[in-house]
């Protein structure tokens, strides 16, 4: 979604925001632009499309003082009229989130005599504070007057021209984190970037306001109360965030999954037992009591959570449901204060998931555990309990490493769960832990058939339609096949229980619909493979993952891949790499823009 980068330094900072907004180009935006204080007045460079455009059209522009945008539209098409920063008067303006109360306040800026320019929400602020400048014309006091009267979502950095070497930030639900140096002082919605300046990074919290000169940093409340916030060290390395030598970040984000996977199992180090307090102090206490689960989630994690459903229940015994965070957080529920409820999110920031935890809690549900990429995230500081997935900072906006790592954390709460149910013997026990420490190995093997999916991927590519097929802790995998490959290469894809094939999408079935199946050898196989002689008795062309020991003869429609072990319990693991590698190859040949899907975002944080 948009994003924001704002300095005051001591030498030019045009090509800090420029670096800096490219950093954020993963976040998804259609339009770029930036603002400094110029000699003799706000210069303003906007774009449509790619921040490139943006950098070639600021060359030349230098100053000390600026603030910078990416943006994502949601009130106005994208065009460079509705681009940020908005200007009104001697100030300007850029904005992440969705201000509610736009309308009303437009009403009232025009009867005062401004003139919009834009369909923005993000306009009115800016006339705004210019409003509360005449009564009020120091631009830090100004800004806090105008924040109280804000509805929604924001976090906001402003320049005023009169008041040149200063930037003022606030936030109130959306991310805004300050860097410092002693060089300059800087503002941005995502540490990534700021690396290239400073790793000494200051999180502001929902209605914190600050004012940063090329020497000083001021935080206070909106009421003017002073605040210290803590200086962390950002452990993110800029190397992190390179793309190396790989062609795409989605691309490096699946071959770092055996390092993601060994990193986040870290924790269960050497030992052959695990324990409740890999989830917070207060977990053994607090799961103890717990009698159900709930998770709440959106889009890819979601998929983690139907996967996590069949093991809670299979081996620790757990009633388990798991509710699209956006369908929950606006349905009348049964509330139950010994379930657990579990918000799974890559970025700890996903609008959805966040208000829907908080519905959660509203209910009195207080038993709470975020299992997240991002620690200072939202998600993991509104939840008791926490599990922090170590997949490294992904990039590309489809989810790879993030999924898998949230699948071991997810295996890691069952064995947890079941331990506290009484429903695991030391063995047991043992041998899953063995199992998970092997399981970047065995992802690694899996990468190996990268050049099979290739050829596959060439062969599909031109189709309009594909099917995706699984059973049991496989269905959630096929869905997920289905989602990659609809969002980066656009072809149209949807997935079943193979089970539910007869009872409705077989009359797809034709020579031009491809069915993908994920059919590890495991107690469904049997059953699957019925399901599939009824796609090849139509004709359908049948893409299968199979294991190394799945018996499933290959012929002339039927397509065969086997992964090189079979992986009992933890097999969707395995089995969505060939999926993610088959929706990167598709996307590849159709010459999509992979990173950067249409229309996508990477942190959806508005709803
Ligand atoms: C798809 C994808 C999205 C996210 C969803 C939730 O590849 O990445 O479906 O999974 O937007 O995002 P997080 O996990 O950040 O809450």
């Amino acid at each position: 979604m948009c994003g924001i980068v704002a300095a005051a330094a001591g030498n030019n900072i045009v090509p800090v925001l420029v670096e800096g907004l490219k950093k954020l180009e993963y976040r998804g935006y259609d339009s770029a632009g930036l603002a400094v204080i110029g000699a003799n007045a706000i210069e303003r460079v906007r774009s449509v499309g790619r921040v490139a455009e943006l950098e070639s059209a600021s060359a030349g522009t230098q100053a000390v003082t600026g603030i910078a945008h990416t943006r994502w539209a949601t009130h106005g098409v994208p065009c460079e009229r509705n681009a940020h920063p908005h200007i009104s008067g001697s100030i300007a303006v850029v904005h992440n989130g969705i201000i509610e109360n736009y309308e009303s306040l437009r009403r009232e800026l025009t009867a005062k005599g401004y003139v919009f320019t834009s369909e923005t929400d993000t306009e009115s602020i800016a006339h705004l504070i210019e409003a509360t400048l005449k009564a009020e014309p120091d631009l830090f006091a100004a800004v806090q007057i105008a924040c109280r009267r804000l509805v929604g979502a924001y976090a906001i950095a402003v320049i005023d021209q009169r008041q040149p070497g200063k930037v003022v930030v606030a936030r109130e639900g959306s991310p805004l984190l300050l860097g410092v140096s002693e060089t300059g002082n800087y503002a941005a919605s995502d540490a990534s970037a700021l690396l290239q300046v400073t790793r000494h990074m200051v999180y502001l919290e929902n209605g914190d306001i600050a004012e940063l000169t090329a020497g000083s940093v001021k935080i206070t409340r909106l009421d003017g109360t002073p605040v210290d916030r803590p200086v962390h060290v950002s452990q993110l390395s800029a190397a992190a965030v390179e793309l190396g030598n790989y062609q795409h970040y989605m691309q490096k984000e699946i071959f770092e999954q055996p390092e993601a996977l060994a990193n986040t199992l870290e924790i269960v180090g050497g030992s052959k037992t695990i324990q409740p307090g890999i989830f917070g102090a207060e977990a053994g206490n607090l799961l103890a009591d717990v009698d159900s689960i709930l998770i709440l989630a959106c889009g890819t994690s979601s998929h983690s959570g139907y996967t996590a459903r069949y093991w809670l229940e299979a081996i620790a015994g757990v009633p388990c449901n798991v509710e699209i965070a956006s369908e929950y957080r606006y349905r009348t529920s049964v509330a139950n204060p010994r379930q657990l409820i579990v918000a799974i999110s890559q970025s700890g920031e996903t609008a959805d998931t966040l208000a829907a935890l908080r519905h959660a809690k509203s209910l009195g549900q207080q038993k709470t555990l975020a299992i997240c990429n991002v620690p200072e995230s939202a998600i993991v500081r509104e939840c008791a309990l926490r599990f922090i997935t170590r997949a490294g900072p992904e990039i590309g906006v489809a989810s790879t490493k993030a999924f898998t790592t949230q699948l071991a954390a997810l295996f890691l709460l069952t064995l947890v769960m079941a331990k506290v149910k009484q429903r695991l013997s030391a063995e047991q026990e043992a041998a899953y832990i063995d199992q998970l420490r092997h399981l970047p190995v065995a992802v690694h093997k899996v990468l190996e058939l990268e050049e099979a999916i290739k050829a596959w991927a060439q062969r599909f590519a031109d189709k309009q339609h594909a099917l995706f097929l699984g059973r049991g802790r496989h269905y959630p995998i096929a869905l997920e096949g289905a989602l990659k490959l609809k969002e980066i290469s656009y072809i149209h894809a949807e997935a079943y229980p193979a089970g539910e094939l007869k009872h409705g999408p077989l009359a797809l079935v034709d020579a031009n619909m491809p069915v993908i199946s994920v059919a590890p050898n495991d107690q469904l196989l049997d059953k699957l493979k019925s399901n599939l002689r009824e796609v090849e008795a139509r004709g359908g062309e049948l893409y299968v993952f199979a294991d190394a020991d799945s018996e499933i003869p290959e012929s002339a429609g039927v397509h065969i891949l086997r992964l090189p072990e079979h992986y009992g319990e933890l097999s969707p693991i395995l089995h969505v790499i060939p999926l993610q590698l088959l929706s990167y190859h598709a996307a590849l040949v159709k010459g999509t823009d992979v990173d950067k899907p249409r229309n996508l975002a990477k942190s959806v944080t508005v709803e």
